[in-house]
């Protein structure tokens, strides 16, 4: 699923993603009369994009072609342009999840940073739900507003320029959620807790180190949260694949015709025809991704 509001089709002002290939994506504001350059030749936006459905093979000028696809939150964490560490999709998945977000989910979020984890949670608490999103960098709380008004998901937002450990989230007694990605969290907790709803709610807590963890659960602990749990989430992806095989020779007694019959013939493994059998075959992973983060999770009782 897209960013919220886009159609089946682009169109002029939408981002869209070039897809060169799995590992090679390239988000691009389309615009009338504009030109991109990839490496299989220029896509001009007016006759090759505006109207095309989205997911269709596009021929650029010098005869290669490229795929352009839907701006998705998992395709925009790996191509959004980076201003800080972000969030990737093995964290977020778990973070949503343990989060109970849902739609209509009112969810306080800083820092904001690049925007990855916003676009993810803007997606699951659509159409009715809000984030609240603080971010003390002024460039970057600008930049990531101008994305959100692009990707057509700021009537979702509202992004603050504030010191979330000073001035808090700007809203009290509203979220069901909050989530944090800051270097001292446990300035942090009072404003988270003062930010959720009587009714209580989800808090996470995103830290590199250790320590910061250990110092992180005191504060929560003091504040009266509950269910305090950490986790650090490591992925580990499967190569599976079908290969196929040649035939083990059983000998003479064998009905299945092995050698050649004539000198020209190719040798038989390679004969179109030599008896083979498909086998699925899994590689696991020689190495992994290391450690992003800790993630330290916590309930806040009703009051
Ligand atoms: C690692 S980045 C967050 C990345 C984000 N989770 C993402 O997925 O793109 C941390 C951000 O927190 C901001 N920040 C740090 N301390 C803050 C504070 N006290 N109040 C508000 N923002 C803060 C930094 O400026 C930085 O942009």
């Amino acid at each position: 699923m897209s960013f919220v509001e886009y159609g089946d089709f682009i169109q002029d002002g939408d981002v869209a993603i070039i897809y060169l290939g799995h590992d090679s994506m390239m988000p691009i504001k389309v615009q009338q009369g504009a030109q991109t350059q990839t490496r299989y030749g220029v896509i001009r936006h007016s006759t090759d994009l505006i109207g095309q459905r989205y997911g269709s093979k596009v021929t650029c000028s010098k005869g290669g072609w490229v795929h352009v696809l839907h701006p998705t939150p998992e395709i925009w964490t790996v191509s959004l342009p980076h201003r800080t560490q972000i969030l990737y999709t093995t964290d977020i998945s778990i973070i949503t999840m343990m989060l109970e977000l849902k739609p209509g989910s009112i969810v306080c979020e800083s820092g904001t940073g690049s925007g990855s984890l916003s676009h993810a949670i803007l997606r699951t608490i659509a159409p009715t739900g809000h984030l609240h999103t603080v971010e003390f960098h002024q460039q970057r709380a600008e930049k990531v507003a101008e994305e959100f008004k692009e990707h057509r998901v700021d009537h979702l937002v509202t992004v603050r320029n504030q010191d979330v450990c000073k001035d808090g989230f700007g809203v009290t007694g509203v979220a069901d959620a909050v989530f944090l990605d800051i270097p001292s969290p446990w300035e942090a907790v009072g404003h988270a807790k003062a930010a959720m709803k009587k009714q209580g709610g989800r808090l996470c807590s995103f830290s590199p180190c250790i320590e910061q963890v250990q110092r992180m659960c005191e504060a929560l602990a003091d504040q009266g949260f509950q269910e305090i749990s950490t986790m650090e989430v490591l992925l580990r992806v499967h190569d599976v694949r079908t290969v196929s095989l040649p035939l083990p020779d059983f000998g003479p007694e064998s009905s299945v015709q092995t050698e050649p019959k004539t000198k020209d013939e190719a040798p038989p493994t390679s004969a179109p025809n030599h008896p083979s059998f498909t086998l699925k075959t899994t590689t696991p992973p020689r190495e992994m991704p290391g450690h992003t983060g800790y993630l330290t999770f916590a309930t806040k009782p009703r009051t």
